[in-house]
């Protein structure tokens, strides 16, 4: 078994990402290492490319998001953490793929029409062969599992329509079909200001996420502005069901506290929002401050984040160079 996974270095880390991603990273490194697999993370700086951003906020988001997930519970000496730009393999694999994928396979990829909107004839060739780079991010590690949310599902099961076809046009079984791991706990993290549209580093609401570099100050004001209803809450979740930001809000807390959203509202039936958002505030706190507090340990010493993202690369490199050999062998490149 191999895990694989990534996150952009667009902004920082927010609630969303964490609970739909980072959290099953971190659980993952003992239940995968335990049943004798691995593990690998990276920061996929070249998807960052795909919308304009700053050279030096590429760079400083890229040194923050690896201090984050450090942070956060993933260990570099157990899971191989790196940055995707180091390890050329990926863009190597991924020009062999781009002629394996179809173009009417990415017209229907809906993160492109999301994020091209209107201006599609001004999109960066990169945001729409973006879903192609991701399929070589995971093939070029035989990855069995890739721990990603719900948004990201559809970019995973292209990436194995990419791995059948090239099996199949080649006569091999070179790449193994990744299967995506949804979180079942936070799928899809929804916006504190609108439950229509998930939670999002390209929200320009501030007030929209939780961002795990907030103080306990901000955290706590943010849940305590958090759109809802003013109804009670009820016995079951069930009957939640027409109530999208009481939904999203006991989603949150269940899965901080890794509780089922069942047994929150059990235990905040007959209560309104007045009472629940000041316990969902405390509890994010409680979880997120020490996350936040370490990594502003690590952003003190910059020359550790260098070395182990250096070092994650290297050990990346050495388990990309034999498989891209086999692809250019397969594909009649090799001489
Ligand atoms: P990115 O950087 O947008 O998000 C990182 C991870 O966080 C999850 N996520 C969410 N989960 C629940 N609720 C939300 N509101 C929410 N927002 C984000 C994402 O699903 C993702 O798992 N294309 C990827 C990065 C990537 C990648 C890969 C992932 C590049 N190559 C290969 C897996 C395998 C992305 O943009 O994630």
């Amino acid at each position: 078994m191999r895990v694989v996974s990534g996150i952009k270095p667009t902004g920082n880390l927010h609630l969303g990402n964490y609970l739909g991603a980072v959290k099953q990273w971190v659980a993952m490194q003992d239940e995968i290492q335990a049943a004798g697999g691995g593990t690998m993370y990276f920061i996929a700086d070249l998807h960052g490319l795909t919308e304009w951003i700053a050279p030096a906020d590429l760079r400083a988001n890229t040194v923050e998001m690896t201090a984050t997930l450090v942070a956060a519970g993933i260990d570099p000496a157990r899971s191989i953490l790196f940055n995707q730009a180091r390890v050329a393999a990926h863009s190597e694999l991924s020009w062999l793929l781009n002629n394996v994928a179809r173009v009417g396979w990415l017209n229907r990829m809906t993160q492109f029409k999301d994020k091209a909107g209107k201006n599609r004839e001004g999109a960066s060739v990169g945001l729409y062969d973006y879903p192609v780079l991701m399929a070589a991010d995971v093939l070029l590690y035989n990855a069995t599992h890739v721990p990603v949310g719900e948004d990201q599902k559809q970019h995973l099961e292209l990436a194995r329509d990419i791995a059948t076809k090239f099996n199949n046009d080649y006569a091999t079984e070179l790449f193994t079909l990744p299967e995506p791991l949804v979180s079942k706990a936070a799928p899809r993290i929804m916006s504190l200001r609108d439950a229509g549209a998930k939670m999002s580093k390209s929200n320009p609401s501030e007030q929209s996420l939780v961002k795990l570099i907030d103080s306990d100050d901000v955290i706590a004001d943010k849940f305590r502005k958090a759109k809802t209803d003013p109804d009670l809450l009820p016995a079951t979740w069930d009957e939640l069901e027409d109530r999208a930001e009481a939904r999203n809000l006991v989603t949150i807390f269940a899965a901080l506290a890794d509780r089922t959203p069942g047994d929150v509202v059990a235990d905040y039936a007959g209560r309104g929002f007045g009472q629940f958002k000041p316990a969902l505030a405390d509890l994010a706190v409680a979880k997120l401050g020490p996350i936040r507090d370490e990594m502003q340990r690590l952003m003190g010493d910059a020359g550790a984040i260098d070395a182990i993202l250096k070092t994650g690369a290297e050990k990346a490199a050495d388990l990309a160079a034999p498989m891209l050999r086999r692809a250019q062998e397969a594909m009649g490149l090799v001489i």
